[in-house]
């Protein structure tokens, strides 16, 4: 099989530029929001292999994209481990409250049959997307924890202190977390994921001193683990500026995936050829053409003859026409 992400991570061909996009399938799709109106409970939702496989295909129908990402969401590991999970409208997920013991206990066998649906769904997407790469996902292991502790988004609500607070419950929690991701990273590869993609969305939110003990420390056994299965793995650590650097020289992930506070120069002068994902701020996607074309030509002139995947620095927003998505390939196209 020709996988072009492959090639690009394993630099076999730096002339082509694959190209996919966080939150590719999503609301800014007509097609998703008629799916969803019909189905409020999102967790429900995301528990439906038939949905998960439609949805996941939605944006490879309209587009000519190098990968599909699978229609699923990182607080899936909180609702394995028993933590209820809402998506309560115009506010985002809200956890229910954490019991600890429950946590702990919840044997690997029980996750995997809750998640089993899940599973069901990639087997779906991967008979039906032949010679494309099928990215599988997990929150990292701070984001995750975060969700779990803070049950909201912690945009308006944050607290360091109050999260650090018990050592010894959040040092177990974690553990728990660690082998839980490995676990449902496993289920997602058997299930025909051949790429692995981590989601460390909050970690720009870790004071510098405590990124080692929650993010670079937990998330390089997650990256180990995956590399032990000849999988390739694209990190993303956000918002944690210069950081970038120690996370890659700690870590070594196969692929780093930037966002779009990072200096995209800056970066590729300082890593040591290790390919790179994305940067380009979606909310450019929202203006012009002229500026949707100066833009994304920015990123390929930086990353022109290196190991570079094609992407946002974040996900697709909501409001984004999916007519200037079809533009924006067409731009990273044009260039090979
Ligand atoms: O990228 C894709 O197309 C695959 C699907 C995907 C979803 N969530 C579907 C989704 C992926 C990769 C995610 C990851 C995810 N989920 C992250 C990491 C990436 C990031 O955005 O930082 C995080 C932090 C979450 C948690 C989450 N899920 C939040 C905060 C929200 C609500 C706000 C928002 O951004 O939409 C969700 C809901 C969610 N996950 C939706 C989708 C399509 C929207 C559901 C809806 O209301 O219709």
């Amino acid at each position: 099989m020709e996988d072009k992400l492959w090639n690009c991570i394993n630099k076999k061909n730096n002339n082509y530029i694959p190209i996919w996009f966080m939150r590719q399938a999503g609301r800014y799709l007509p097609e998703f929001r008629e799916i969803r109106k019909n189905n409020q409970n999102f967790i429900k939702l995301c528990l439906n292999p038939n949905l998960i496989n439609k949805i996941t295909l939605q944006p490879l129908k309209r587009f000519d994209l190098d990968a599909a990402i699978i229609f699923s969401d990182i607080l899936m590991i909180p609702y394995g481990l028993g933590q209820k999970v809402n998506f309560k409208k115009g506010f985002g997920p809200v956890l229910g409250d954490l019991n600890f013991n429950k946590i702990i206990s919840t044997e690997p066998k029980k996750f995997i049959q809750k998640l089993s649906p899940v599973y069901k769904g990639i087997r779906k997407v991967k008979k039906n997307i032949k010679n494309k790469t099928l990215i599988g996902f997990v929150g990292g292991p701070w984001t995750i924890l975060l969700y779990m502790l803070n049950k909201e988004s912690p945009k308006k609500n944050f607290n360091f202190k109050k999260i650090n607070k018990d050592k010894l419950l959040i040092k177990k929690l974690l553990k728990k977390i660690e082998q839980i991701i490995c676990l449902h990273i496993d289920k997602q590869i058997e299930a025909g994921a051949n790429i692995i993609q981590i989601f460390d969305s909050w970690a720009g939110l870790l004071p510098k001193k405590e990124l080692p003990k929650y993010c670079y420390i937990p998330t390089l056994k997650i990256v180990n683990h995956v590399k032990s299965k000849k999988i390739p793995v694209i990190c993303f650590p956000k918002d944690i500026g210069k950081n970038y650097i120690d996370f890659c020289s700690i870590v070594k992930p196969d692929c780093i995936s930037i966002d779009y506070n990072l200096d995209p120069k800056w970066i590729k002068k300082k890593l040591n050829g290790t390919p790179v994902q994305g940067g380009l701020d979606p909310r450019i996607l929202l203006k012009s053409k002229k500026i949707v074309k100066r833009e994304a030509e920015n990123y390929l002139n930086i990353f022109r003859n290196y190991p570079y995947i094609f992407n946002l620095g974040h996900g697709i927003l909501p409001n984004t026409k999916p007519e200037i998505i079809k533009y924006i390939i067409q731009i990273v196209k044009n260039r090979m």
